[in-house]
């Protein structure tokens, strides 16, 4: 049985790169570097680590999500952009570790289109985190060093 490390591993799909340009009436002016700062200092209070990783490519979410398992990742965050509500691969995923998983998204999906009213990724989270802004991240990261997830 492998040891779980203090390392939560924070997900972010396609698009995510563009914040603070992107639709900023959506999603605010708050780029996702501004947010890796953020929440490592509030990591570093609570006494975990942070792994802040984005990509554009389902796969290597897909990638990551095994990766955190084999290196023992405390908990994932996953702001899975629009794979979100298109991806069976994600979801199963999720299912496939035991680590435990925390949906987070910057918006609240369910208030816009209803294509954004499914998560998969979401069937198998612990936990969904939505429509706080930047602060969606930091709750979900109190909530791992709470111990609730
Ligand atoms: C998002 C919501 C998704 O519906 C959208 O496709 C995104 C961002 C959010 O953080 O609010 O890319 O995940």
């Amino acid at each position: 049985m492998s040891e779980t490390s203090n390392t939560v591993f924070v997900l972010n799909g396609p698009n995510l790169n563009l914040l603070g340009l992107r639709e900023p009436e959506i999603y605010g002016s708050t780029t996702l570097d501004e947010i890796a700062g953020m929440l490592e200092d509030r990591a570093l209070e609570l006494g975990l680590t942070i792994d802040m990783r984005q990509t554009n490519h389902e796969g290597m979410l897909v990638d990551w999500l095994h990766e955190a398992q084999a290196q023992g990742a405390r908990a994932v965050l996953i702001n899975a952009g629009a794979y979100t509500h298109t991806s069976i691969a994600l979801l199963d995923a999720a299912k496939a570790i035991t680590t435990p998983v925390i949906e987070v998204h910057l918006s609240d999906p369910k208030t816009r289109e209803e294509f954004r009213h499914v998560s998969y990724i979401g069937m198998a989270a612990a936990k969904t985190v939505e429509g706080h802004g930047p602060d969606s991240y930091r709750i979900a990261l109190e909530a791992v060093a709470s111990g609730e997830v």
